[in-house]
């Protein structure tokens, strides 16, 4: 998600609760092959993630192309195409959920970045593919701060697809069906079309029909939309016959909504005697203590991966942290001005002093160190 799953929340999210699969923020295939420097940000990644795949937009199979080998190079284990995002400067110009309407176009498209991932996994070196000497020693910088290791080694990673019911009106299943004529791995449906936006609620009998369309093919089919809960989890899989579910705004602020991926799997596949009973809530109510702690080790992490001056992005994570609890809306009043996370950790204690929190205070965790591999040299 533009803006929110940068590495800092996906490494609290792969601590707390550790999703099966997470995606990178999506990344235009242009600002990967030629914008400046800092753009690759939203590409860092560290291993604890893994699985982790890296989200590309744009309309220029081309691009797509050498953007390709930038991932394969990069070390992630998947390269999703985001045919979905409904956001004007993306759509209009034709990238994004632009493409349901130009079919030919995103069929090239998911062919080139095929090929370079086929072109990358058969040898084919990353610089010669047109990147500036600059970019490719940036890459190589990105992977020894990760992994300690220059590259990475070759392999074939899964071509994915991310997209939505349609431009303006549903027409899932004729998208669908030419999708799947490129033998995606997966195709992810967000259950709203481009003209609804984020209005209205989340169609899941029409991610059901494009189910049913996938059924059969070796394309996984995977559901997106309004997923609040553990519960929502296990009866949207069992109800849309989809084989997942993305998850994205219900974990923000709430980055231990993984933990018990394990429960809501069992109830999916009807199974009672590893899962709680069905109607049983299993979500994880964190306490007041560990949501602080996890707000000021997210915050620890985001100041040590992209500096003081980017502060004001973490902000609106730290609001979403602030609910729920007696007092929260005054606490996120002044947490949504943090500048540091030494302002945050300022503002948990003030909280503690006014509340019987002592705990949270004497135990937050001293600055845990950030991974050498979350610092983009
Ligand atoms: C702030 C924001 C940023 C988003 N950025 C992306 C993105 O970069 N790529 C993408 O595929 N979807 C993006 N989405 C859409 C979400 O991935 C998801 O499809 C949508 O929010 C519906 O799922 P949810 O109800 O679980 O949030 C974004 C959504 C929001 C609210």
């Amino acid at each position: 998600m533009d803006g929110v799953t940068d590495a800092a929340f996906r490494l609290v999210v792969a601590r707390q609760g550790r999703p099966d699969v997470t995606f990178t923020e999506f990344t235009s295939v242009g600002d990967i092959c030629r914008g400046p420097d800092f753009l690759l940000s939203s590409l860092i990644f560290s291993e604890e993630e893994r699985p982790v795949v890296a989200q590309l937009y744009g309309k220029d199979p081309a691009l797509f192309y050498q953007a390709a080998h930038v991932v394969c190079e990069l070390g992630f284990d998947g390269l999703d195409i985001n045919m979905g995002c409904p956001s004007r400067n993306v759509a209009s110009s034709g990238s994004g959920a632009g493409l349901i309407k130009t079919p030919d176009l995103a069929h090239e498209i998911m062919r080139a970045a095929r090929q370079g991932i086929t072109d990358w996994a058969g040898g084919q070196p990353v610089a010669a593919v047109g990147l500036k000497q600059a970019r490719v020693e940036l890459i190589r910088a990105m992977n020894v701060n990760r992994s300690g290791r220059p590259d990475v080694p070759r392999r074939s990673i899964p071509l994915s697809v991310k997209t939505r019911l349609g431009y303006d009106s549903v027409v899932i299943e004729q998208w669908i069906s030419h999708l799947l004529e490129e033998r995606p791995a997966v195709i992810s449906v967000h259950g709203r079309t481009l003209q609804q936006m984020y209005r209205g609620a989340a169609d899941w009998a029409a991610i059901g029909r494009a189910a049913r369309v996938a059924g059969g093919t070796e394309t996984l089919l995977v559901g997106n939309g309004d997923i609040q809960s553990m519960q929502d989890v296990a009866d949207r899989i069992r109800e849309a016959q989809v084989q997942g579910v993305l998850v994205g705004r219900g974990a923000l602020g709430t980055p231990w909504f993984f933990r018990n991926k394990e429960a809501a799997r069992a109830l999916a596949n009807g199974s009672e005697a590893t899962g709680p009973r069905l109607g049983e809530r299993f979500d994880v109510q964190a306490d007041r203590v560990e949501r602080f702690r996890v707000m000021l080790e997210h915050a620890r992490q985001f100041e040590a991966l992209f500096g003081n001056d980017r502060f004001p992005r973490m902000r609106k994570h730290l609001g979403w942290y602030c609910k729920g609890f007696p007092h929260a809306a005054a606490m996120r009043a002044r947490m949504v001005r943090a500048s540091s996370s030494a302002d945050v950790e300022r503002i948990v204690a003030d909280y503690a002093l006014s509340e019987p929190l002592s705990a949270a205070v004497a135990d937050v965790p001293a600055r845990s160190a950030p991974p050498a591999s979350l610092s983009c040299a």
